[in-house]
């Protein structure tokens, strides 16, 4: 076991691309950015690693970028948890508390929570993460910190996540063989809801979608707590990819149009950008083609509006309330007109989930970017860990019960 050194270092590995990001305490619980890294990645499939030797490369370029910035050497990471397969289930659980006073204990909250989790898994399926909502002690329910609390039946309301176990250990295997070791590994949306949330957006109910290249990760929250977890199995390289096949451009080509001029609302057009005209080469053509921007719009949008019509169906299936709106987060974020076709799909308040720069200092510039959430998430999910004071970074009543429970994860594994 290595010390843990000073800085905190988040590693998101991505479909698209490897982001390190190096983080060192400050006051108030802020974190100051002292590095940060980025490559283009290779060897992943919706963010599960199909060829390690390619992932390791991306990893050590990211990180040495990182290492230069800095000055410092990265030995350990907190690293993202993503894929397709991920499912999040809310469950309860109840156990009696014995003992002198009845004065529940850390042991009878392990038990609790355990009860909550036994579930029957399928063959290679591991629980990747066990997020305490609330606890109830003799029907009174909304505690958050039971320990030391009076009362005979303690009952836990947890959300559990399960994950094919193949998809962290290939993730932590790719890691080690790039010469790191791994502190934490965190789900992908709970590092970017870590990156971006307010405590009022956890508190008051909120959807985080978190829209990568090829995979789009959303938790709802409320009550300081994740209430819900779904996957969907796309991102921003649908948009590519239908640039691609609607204008007979190469994939490169169709990249750069989508984030040079790539606009997914026609109503944001207006009637000189509409005929604003783009040059695009055909694949396997030499002469150049004109294509006016209304045109790229009208083969963006419904794409678009089916993608977010899938999530918002998920956000109304959960039933959760989400008074504090949706917070698109992720480089797909970034595509112009997205959080508009979003707020009227879900019709709810939307807006961009930029790393939180407000406990953030040193070098942020670069980091204003919702791409860069997840990266700035893992960072300071490191920091408040290794700090272990409830800091002012996230979560509000459920803060100190993930921090808490952060000690005691390790002890179900
Ligand atoms: N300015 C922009 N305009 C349009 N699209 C953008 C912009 N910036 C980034 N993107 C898109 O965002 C996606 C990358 O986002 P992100 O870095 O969050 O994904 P990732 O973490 O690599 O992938 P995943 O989470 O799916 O494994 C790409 O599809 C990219 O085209
Ligand atoms: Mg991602």
């Amino acid at each position: 076991m290595l010390n843990r050194p000073r800085q905190a270092v988040g590693l998101d590995i991505g479909t698209s691309r490897v982001r390190c990001v190096i983080g060192e305490p400050a006051e108030g619980g802020k974190m100051n950015i002292v590095g940060m890294g980025h490559a283009e990645s290779k060897g992943l499939r919706s963010g599960i690693v199909t060829t390690t030797k390619a992932v390791v490369e991306s990893i050590s370029k990211a990180v040495e970028e990182a290492e230069r910035v800095s000055g410092l050497e990265v030995e350990m990471a907190t690293v993202n948890l993503s894929g397709e397969h991920l499912q999040g289930e809310s469950k309860s659980g109840v156990v009696a508390v014995a003992g002198a006073g009845r004065e529940i204990s850390e042991d009878d909250v392990e038990r609790a929570i355990e009860s909550a989790s036994a579930m029957q898994l399928p063959a290679g399926w591991e629980i990747v993460d066990r997020l305490p909502q609330e606890f109830i002690i003799d029907g009174q329910d909304g505690i958050t910190e039971p320990i030391g609390m009076r009362g005979s039946r303690l009952e836990a309301l947890v959300h559990v996540v399960s994950s094919p176990s193949a998809a962290s250990q290939n993730i932590i295997k790719a890691v080690h063989k790039a010469g790191l070791e791994i502190e934490q590994m965190i789900l992908e949306p709970l590092a970017a809801s870590t990156g971006t949330l307010t405590d009022d957006d956890t508190e008051y109910g909120c959807a985080l979608v978190n829209m990568g290249s090829e995979i789009t990760s959303m938790m709802i929250f409320g009550r300081g707590a994740v209430q819900h977890t779904a996957v969907f199995p796309f991102g921003g390289m649908q948009f590519t990819k239908d640039i691609a096949t609607g204008l007979r451009v190469s994939i490169s080509d169709a990249e750069q149009i989508k984030r040079a001029t790539g606009c997914v609302a026609g109503f944001l057009l207006s009637e000189e950008e509409r005929k604003e005209v783009i040059e695009i080469t055909p694949v396997g053509r030499s002469e150049t083609r004109e294509l006016s921007m209304e045109i790229l719009c009208d083969i963006l949008q419904p794409r678009a509006v089916e993608l977010l019509q899938y999530i918002a169906q998920e956000v109304a299936n959960s039933g959760q309330q989400i008074s504090s709106g949706v917070i698109l987060t992720g480089g797909s974020a970034a595509i112009r007109g997205m959080v508009e076709v979003a707020e009227q799909v879900f019709d709810a308040p939307t807006r961009v989930g930029y790393p939180r720069t407000d406990i953030l200092g040193g070098l942020v510039d670069g980091l204003e970017n919702p791409e860069w959430s997840v990266a700035v998430g893992l960072a300071l999910t490191s920091m408040q860990s290794r700090m272990g004071s409830p800091a002012d970074t996230g979560r509000s009543t459920g803060r100190k019960v993930a921090e808490w429970f952060e000690n005691i994860r390790g002890k179900f594994k």
